[in-house]
């Protein structure tokens, strides 16, 4: 469920009119509802909390930790941070964001293949939650750097569970092939010999399998194994008190099968890997943002191929705005927004960017749109924005934030003199002083 509904002939954000934003603030512009991310957040999280087998031996609910790779924009983590979120974040940087828009150190999650020495420092310095080591080597510089610190660092082992899963090959990471985490055979020996470390605090084992996962099947495989490493890590002896099921969940883009829902899923991991006296965590990040934001463009002109008979709906917006289509064929819904007519026509939906990669969609059957008409793509609000890039000297589109009759921008649109300033010419064009 989300928030974006036609209300008085336009396509509104909450109580805004999206027509009104995108006059104010200009397109492309991506736009947000406060709601939708919190209504997210709270059902994911209270349909895990709810069930007493993914409760802690304290009683904690689990902890929910946003992929803020998904959607970083600091707006949307400080609401998200305000209802009890933590972050699953992937960089120094992204480490930086969370705390900054109020996330505690102790919901922070810490991920990724590669992690710098600096990174590591500067995480266990913030005293965060968990780091997710993915390999030997990575664990091997979390023990120098811990030690150089002369700090214990909490740390889970990325298991690959062999099963991968996902909307596209490209985000498919749980494969026996693909360059995240490490067979459970390595992991319980790394596990071992961590255990008796002064500088490493072995705590649990966390896997990730893919993302757009629309069938529960290959995750309750996955969980099922690491249930059993889990046994087997206690058989042997080890502490496991912490157990990251990763994200993935898929989300509803509106041209295929419906995903699992959440209360599914909540009975499922229950089921899968309940009442093993652990603190879980779980990432998800699309599941929140995806279907909380839209990207709103403008037509710039209707061209129409006098060979091919080929409409062409050639809009502001382009692949440095939203590159998923390009990237992953994906799918985003196109809707107009003033309140579309019955008359329909089919369209090949472009942007301006010189190359054909630059094409969101081809013969779409759509309502009939004119230059200057705007447009919205449904469920960019996850890895929409964060993958923007100023690619043909584009600025980024600014992003606007809503709650209910309300909007900030949160991201402003650079100007052209502030992208430019942000590529000093050499000096040595500088002409000399005479
Ligand atoms: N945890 C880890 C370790 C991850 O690698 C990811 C996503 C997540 C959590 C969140 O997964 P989600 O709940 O969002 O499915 N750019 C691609 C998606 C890449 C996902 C990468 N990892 C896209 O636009 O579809």
């Amino acid at each position: 469920m989300n928030h974006f509904d036609y209300h008085d002939d336009a396509l509104n954000c909450e109580q805004v009119s999206l027509t009104e934003l995108a006059d104010t603030v200009g397109t492309p512009l991506y736009v947000y509802s406060s709601a939708t991310l919190e209504r997210h957040y709270n059902v994911f999280a209270d349909a895990l909390s709810s069930k007493p087998g993914l409760r802690s031996p304290r009683d904690e609910a689990p902890l929910v930790a946003y992929a803020m790779k998904a959607n970083s924009n600091m707006g949307v983590l400080a609401t998200l941070a305000a209802q009890g979120c933590g972050a699953d974040t992937v960089s120094e940087g992204e480490i930086r964001k969370a705390l900054k828009a109020g996330v505690p150190a102790n919901r922070i999650v810490f991920s990724g293949v590669g992690k710098t020495d600096a990174e590591m420092a500067f995480a266990l310095k913030d005293g965060i939650y968990q780091l997710n080591v993915e390999s030997r080597p990575e664990l091997e510089r979390l023990a120098r750097v811990a030690a150089e610190l002369n700090m214990v660092a909490p740390f889970v082992i990325r298991i690959n569970p062999g099963v991968g899963a996902g909307g596209h090959e490209k985000i498919t990471t749980g494969g026996a092939k693909d360059k995240f985490g490490i067979s459970a055979e390595e992991a319980l020996s790394l596990y071992a010999g961590a255990a008796g470390h002064p500088n490493l605090a072995p705590m649990g084992i966390a896997c990730h399998i893919g993302s757009q996962i629309l069938d529960l099947k290959p995750l309750q495989e996955a969980f099922t194994r690491m249930r059993g490493w889990v046994e087997q890590l206690r058989a042997n002896g080890l502490s496991v008190e912490r157990l990251d099921l990763g994200g993935g969940l898929g989300v509803p883009y509106f041209n295929q099968k419906e995903p699992a829902t959440i209360a599914d899923y909540a009975d499922m991991t229950a089921l899968a890997v309940g009442n093993l006296g652990v603190r879980y965590t779980f990432e998800p990040g699309r599941l929140i943002a995806a279907n909380a934001g839209v990207l709103i463009s403008r037509v710039i002109h209707v061209h129409e191929r006098e060979d091919s008979g080929q409409q062409f709906l050639v809009l502001d917006a382009a692949m440095n705005d939203l590159l998923r289509p390009a990237l992953y064929d994906a799918f985003h819904d196109i809707r107009p927004v003033a309140r579309p007519g019955n008359e329909t026509a089919k369209y090949d939906v472009v942007g301006p960017i010189c190359e054909t990669g630059d094409t969101f969609t081809r013969g779409r059957d759509m309502p009939v749109m004119k230059a200057g008409d705007l447009v919205a793509f449904m469920s960019a609000g996850a890895y929409g924005a964060v993958m923007g890039s100023e690619y043909n000297s584009r600025p980024l589109a600014p992003e606007v934030l809503v709650r209910d009759a309300d909007w900030s921008i949160v991201r402003p649109r650079p100007s052209y003199d502030e992208m430019m300033a942000r590529e000093p010419i050499p000096a040595w064009f500088t002409p000399a002083p005479k």
